[in-house]
């Protein structure tokens, strides 16, 4: 019989227990789940804070014009930019970033030419020049360094032509009174479009300052008159990429030619060619005549000019004697634009411009 109790006692507490495993395994899936949520909401706000290390949209990216001095971001609409290469633009480089270039010496004055996109020579001749006026190296490339300060608010803009004819005095040029960076003469013409077939000429693209064509005009017309004739106009306006042309032309023929070292070649040439910048020919003033097939010293227009140009406002610029003066031997060929109340003057002295030029600023 007791046996039989504790069997009843066990019997009556079994659903209890049940119940109590049951609860314990609730509780335990209450406080797991409770905590799984807790570290899910805090990753959750976590991941709304950091940014996505990952991000699956590619963001815009904006490029800055390395050329600017300040990283002003490029408008979508502009030209893509040259990248950041010791070359860039040259001779033969086409399409936007020529435009780009183009438009941008424009804008500062060195180019007149179409903003076409093809860098020809009259884009590197406006390159060089911004070279030479911002003290960078004249090779007419747009490389990086050239582009940067062509780009910044340093760049210089170029300065204006001058009127070579409107001061007192002649204008003065040889080695030791250069032409400033940058000169251009106002008011170049094409000679052929002034004087039409008087002359033949070297190139059809001959120009001068207009005043001095007109003048170069009106004596060789006398001189046909007179029946002095034909004519040949070899030279006039140069730049300075022309002269440096001319310039080391005669360097290598000397070193090639004569044998001379290349110091030896320069001290030649210097005495017939002017240093780049130094030129007459940078004015428009200078012009270089010719009596084809002769040597122009043996002609009778050579007689002629020299004894007429002074009436028409020239000067026979570079002659035998005056060579330790002018520092340039003697060129038959070569008559200077000075107006006529100057050549005449000169003439009665029987100055060379520089003794000229001396004389009336002691004046
Ligand atoms: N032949 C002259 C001196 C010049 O080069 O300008
Ligand atoms: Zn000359």
């Amino acid at each position: 019989m007791p046996q039989n109790r504790s069997a009843q006692k066990r019997k009556s507490s079994s659903p209890y227990l049940f119940i109590l495993l049951v609860l314990i395994l609730l509780t335990a899936i209450l406080i797991v789940g409770t905590r799984a949520m807790n570290t899910w909401k805090v990753y959750e706000t976590q991941a709304a804070i950091q940014p996505d290390p990952t991000p699956t949209v590619t963001p815009i990216s904006v490029t800055p014009n390395p050329f600017r001095a300040t990283d002003t971001p490029v408008p979508p609409t502009a030209p893509p930019l040259p990248s950041a290469t010791p070359s860039l633009l040259g001779s033969g480089s086409q399409g936007d970033m020529v435009k780009q270039l183009q438009s941008r010496l424009q804008e500062l004055g060195y180019y007149t030419g179409n903003i076409d996109g093809d860098y020809g020579p009259g884009t590197k001749a406006a390159v060089q020049k911004f070279q030479q006026l911002n003290g960078l190296d004249a090779d007419g490339i747009a490389g990086q360094k050239t582009m940067a300060v062509l780009y910044s608010d340093s760049a210089l803009p170029a300065p204006g032509p001058v009127d070579t004819l409107s001061s007192a005095v002649p204008l003065l040029v040889n080695q030791w009174n250069p032409l400033p960076t940058g000169f251009e003469p106002a008011d170049l013409v094409k000679v052929k479009d002034v004087a039409g077939n008087l002359m033949t000429y070297e190139r059809d693209s001959i120009q001068g300052v207009r005043e001095a064509a007109e003048a170069l005009t009106r004596m060789i017309q006398a001189a046909v008159n007179e029946g002095y004739k034909p004519w040949k106009l070899r030279e006039a306006y140069r730049t300075i990429a022309d002269q440096q042309r001319i310039f080391n032309n005669r360097v290598t023929g000397y070193m090639t030619e004569n044998s001379l070292t290349r110091s030896q070649a320069i001290a030649r040439t210097r005495q017939s060619v002017a240093d780049p910048g130094s030129s007459e020919h940078h004015t428009g003033l200078a012009f270089d005549l010719n009596v084809p097939g002769e040597a122009f010293g043996d002609t009778a227009q050579y007689l002629w000019l020299k004894n007429n140009c002074w009436d028409y406002g020239f000067i026979m610029r570079y002659t035998d004697d005056k060579e330790e003066i002018t520092g340039i031997t003697g060129e038959e060929w070569h008559v200077r634009y000075v107006g006529i109340q100057h050549s005449k003057k000169i003439q009665e002295l029987g100055f060379c411009l520089e003794e000229y030029v001396e004389w009336l600023n002691r004046q």
